[in-house]
């Protein structure tokens, strides 16, 4: 079976910055509450000329460049993203401005789990020697269905891409992965579509779906993930016989600094093992593990042959955990 290996990382955010200061102007809020509650400082919020799509285009671009391939190489593309610029789905169209006209494309689904999730499916292509080289672009815009009078969610979310390049190799990069699915938290983080009966001169009736902004039980999906996500950790752990200290870096989902912290005090890690990057991104959902991965690997934090640990958790409820070692770059 062929060994799948990372072999290029790039990652992006748009260049307006919106700080905790800049929205007190907005909702009744303060740099004081957000960062003690969150750890967020600023966040990096699309103009409305942007798209998403070119986020995605560049970090994947970057991404390729690092891994010393073409787009004319790609064999699949998965773009995991909850915030599609079309709701068919974004993948082809990415794969139309990257010219990855090999490519198979297609999107996936997982809210904040999304990198993760497409991350463990694009493996698998490789493993059964189906596909060699497999794009995983992850990327969310979900300042576009924040509802900017909610004070309790629009101080969290932040844009960005990013994407790595999966290789089949001889030595193992992705040393295993767990996912999971908890469908009775559905209601606890939704952006949910409502239907509006549709006033036709007809025998049948049609409604028209529109889709609403984001909810979230905040305290609810925070208990969920500091109790689920460490667990899971250590599940993944113990099952390659690695122990928490053994790990270089652990790239989780960056919901709150908080959460971090108390994984790192779950797992008795140092916290700066828990890389973080919360403060300059605020919630970047999918976006958020490759970007603080790309960090450290261009700082040379993460040396080949290193371990480490990506995790994302979110709306679904869904989390997944990825053990890796790092690669070439
Ligand atoms: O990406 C997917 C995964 N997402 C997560 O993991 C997020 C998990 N949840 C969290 O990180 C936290 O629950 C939040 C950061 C969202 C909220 O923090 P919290 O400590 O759970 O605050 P809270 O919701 O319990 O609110 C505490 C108080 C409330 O006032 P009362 O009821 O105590 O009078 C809120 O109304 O803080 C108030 N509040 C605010 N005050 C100033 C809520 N939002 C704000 C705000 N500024 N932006």
């Amino acid at each position: 079976m062929p060994a799948v290996q990372i072999t290029g990382i790039g990652a992006i955010a748009p260049s307006q910055v919106v700080t905790n200061d800049d929205l007190a102007s907005v909702v009744a809020t303060s740099d004081e509450w957000i960062a003690s509650r969150t750890g967020i400082r600023q966040r990096h919020i699309l103009r409305p000329d942007e798209s998403l799509l070119d986020l995605a285009v560049q970090a994947a671009q970057e991404a390729l460049v690092r891994a010393g391939r073409s787009a004319l190489d790609i064999d699949l593309l998965i773009l995991a993203t909850s915030t599609p610029e079309d709701l068919f789905g974004s993948a082809t169209r990415l794969q139309k401005e990257l010219g990855a006209v090999r490519a198979v494309g297609m999107d996936l689904t997982a809210a904040c789990s999304g990198f993760v999730f497409a991350v463990a499916t694009g493996s698998q292509f490789i493993r059964t020697g189906t596909f060699k080289t497999v794009l995983i672009v992850a990327a969310d815009g979900l300042s576009r269905w924040t509802n900017w009078e909610d004070r309790t969610t629009c101080i969290l979310f932040g844009d960005g891409a990013g994407a790595v390049v999966l290789e089949a190799g001889e030595t193992e990069g992705i040393l295993g992965f767990e996912l999971r699915s908890d469908g009775s938290g559905v209601h606890q983080l939704t952006i949910e579509s409502q239907r509006q009966a549709v006033d036709l001169p007809s025998s049948f009736a049609v409604a028209r779906s529109q889709y609403q902004h984001i909810y979230m039980n905040g305290r609810e999906v925070y208990r969920f993930a500091v109790e689920a996500v460490p667990d899971l950790i250590e599940k993944t752990l113990a099952i390659h016989n690695v122990v928490p200290s053994a790990v270089k870096g652990y790239f989780l989902h960056q919901a709150n600094q908080r959460i971090l912290d108390a994984v790192a005090n779950r797992l008795r890690i140092p916290k700066e093992s828990i890389a973080s990057n919360i403060a300059r991104y605020g919630n970047t959902s999918s976006a958020s593990v490759p970007l603080i991965l790309e960090e450290w690997v261009k700082a040379d934090r993460l040396q080949p042959g290193e371990l480490f640990v990506m995790a994302g958790f979110g709306a679904g409820l869904s989390w997944g955990v990825i053990l890796a070692r790092w690669g070439r770059i």
